[in-house]
């Protein structure tokens, strides 16, 4: 079955949730992604559906001319099938569309296979926050793309 890229709508949300709570140790809330997209202008997220299933999604928001990436993930059921690499080009396209002229995000060094994606797609790392995590307590590492 292929895959549609479409903004994410909050109709989206009930299966972005189950992804964001199977990914991350300290999940978004349905109601932190029901403001990103529908009262922050500065946002732009997008969802991969297979059919009319979320098997990931994407976000970033955008500041002046620099994209800032706040979140990545694929269903587990669909890892290791390029979701992510594609999910970051649909971020790296729309931010070129708006001008922007480089990408941030932050990342754990703990998480191999972001780190791992992150870089195929051109991200370098630049340094880190230190304790930037507050649920772990771990350091975050900076990585910038000139676009
Ligand atoms: C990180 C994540 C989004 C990757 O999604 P994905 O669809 O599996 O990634 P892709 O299939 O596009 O992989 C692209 C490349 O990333 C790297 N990669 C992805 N998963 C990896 C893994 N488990 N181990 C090592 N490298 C990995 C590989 O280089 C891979 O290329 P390859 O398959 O040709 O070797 C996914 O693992 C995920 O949702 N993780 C939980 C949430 C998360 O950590 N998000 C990032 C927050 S910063």
């Amino acid at each position: 079955m292929s895959i549609n890229f479409i903004p994410m709508k909050s109709e989206h949300l009930n299966g972005v949730t189950e992804i964001e709570n199977q990914s991350f140790p300290t999940p978004w809330s349905k109601m932190a992604f029901y403001h990103e997209v529908v009262s922050n202008d500065f946002a732009f997220y997008v969802v991969a559906l297979k059919g009319d299933r979320v098997a990931g999604y994407a976000g970033m928001w955008v500041i002046l001319d620099e994209g800032h990436i706040t979140t990545l993930a694929v269903h587990p059921f669909y890892r290791r099938q390029g979701l992510g690499a594609k999910l970051m080009h649909e971020l790296i396209d729309e931010a070129k569309r708006r001008r922007c002229t480089k990408m941030t995000l932050e990342v754990r060094p703990s998480n191999h296979s972001a780190l791992e994606l992150y870089t195929k797609t051109g991200f370098i790392s630049y340094g880190v926050r230190p304790r930037y995590y507050a649920d772990t307590g771990e350091d975050a590492v900076i990585m910038w793309k000139d676009l």
